[in-house]
């Protein structure tokens, strides 16, 4: 499946296409299968669409029982902490939307035994999909250094061939994440980068059009879709 490339003018113009890209997509897997699951990116980037879509312009294209939510990645900290992935989404999506709690799968960032948080959030997906996971649509982000989720440059989750989940442990930030891994991220139907602002053009350029040496390029779905959608500011050129 060839890789999509969508520039948009501004960041804007990248939440409306990435919100009308989401209800395509959930949409289809509903009418197809009566649900939907989509695993949310953290990060900052998504907090735009994540409120476009819980917006009256959009609130209203999805019967929003029928979706179920996880993420892509968590840190290692409570629900109620500034930096959760879940807080976020849940005060920009969930909640607005009023999103039944049975269709809400929480990583449990907040676990002290970070490889039982990994295999209860791996526990939990096998019992959703029956099998190994194979989501509607992953949303994802790109970070500076080229790490999506949490698969960061340099460690050990990104040799994870097995499981759906690991626990990865961070040096650069002194930190455990929990994360999907590449086989269940490129499993999905659908793979969404979103990718905005001057401060990722130079590891845009590098993932799209470089050699192969960042987690972001070992992104690769094995029988889904690859969508890029990118503003100006962070692909470069002319309008
Ligand atoms: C996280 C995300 C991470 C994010 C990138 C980009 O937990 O932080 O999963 O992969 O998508 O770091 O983050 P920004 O959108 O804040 O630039």
């Amino acid at each position: 499946m060839a890789t999509e490339l969508l520039i948009c003018k501004d960041e804007r113009e990248l939440f409306e296409k990435a919100a009308q890209e989401f209800i395509a997509i959930i949409a289809k897997a509903i009418s197809e299968k009566g649900r939907a699951a989509v695993a949310l990116s953290g990060g900052s980037t998504p907090r735009g669409l994540y409120e476009l879509l819980a917006s009256p312009n959009y609130r209203d294209q999805l019967d929003w029982k029928n979706v179920y939510f996880f993420w892509g990645d968590e840190r290692c900290v409570p629900p109620n902490h500034a930096s959760s992935n879940y807080r976020m989404a849940y005060e920009t999506l969930l909640a607005p939307l009023a999103v039944p709690a049975e269709n809400i799968y929480r990583i449990q960032g907040e676990q002290e035994d970070v490889a039982k948080a990994a295999a209860d959030y791996e526990e939990r997906l096998k019992s959703f999909f029956g099998h190994q996971p194979r989501f509607d649509l992953v949303l994802l982000g790109i970070g500076e250094d080229g790490h999506t989720a949490s698969l960061f440059p340099d460690t050990a989750a990104l040799e994870e061939q097995e499981r759906s989940v690991a626990a990865n442990h961070v040096e650069k930030l002194s930190a455990w994440r929990l994360t999907l891994t590449l086989p269940a991220i490129n499993a999905a139907h659908n793979i969404v980068f979103i990718v905005t602002g001057a401060a990722k053009r130079a590891i845009l350029h590098k993932v799209l059009f470089g050699k192969r040496e960042y987690p972001s390029q070992l992104v690769k779905p094995t029988a889904g879709r690859l969508l890029w959608i990118v503003d100006r500011a962070a692909i470069g050129g002319e309008d």
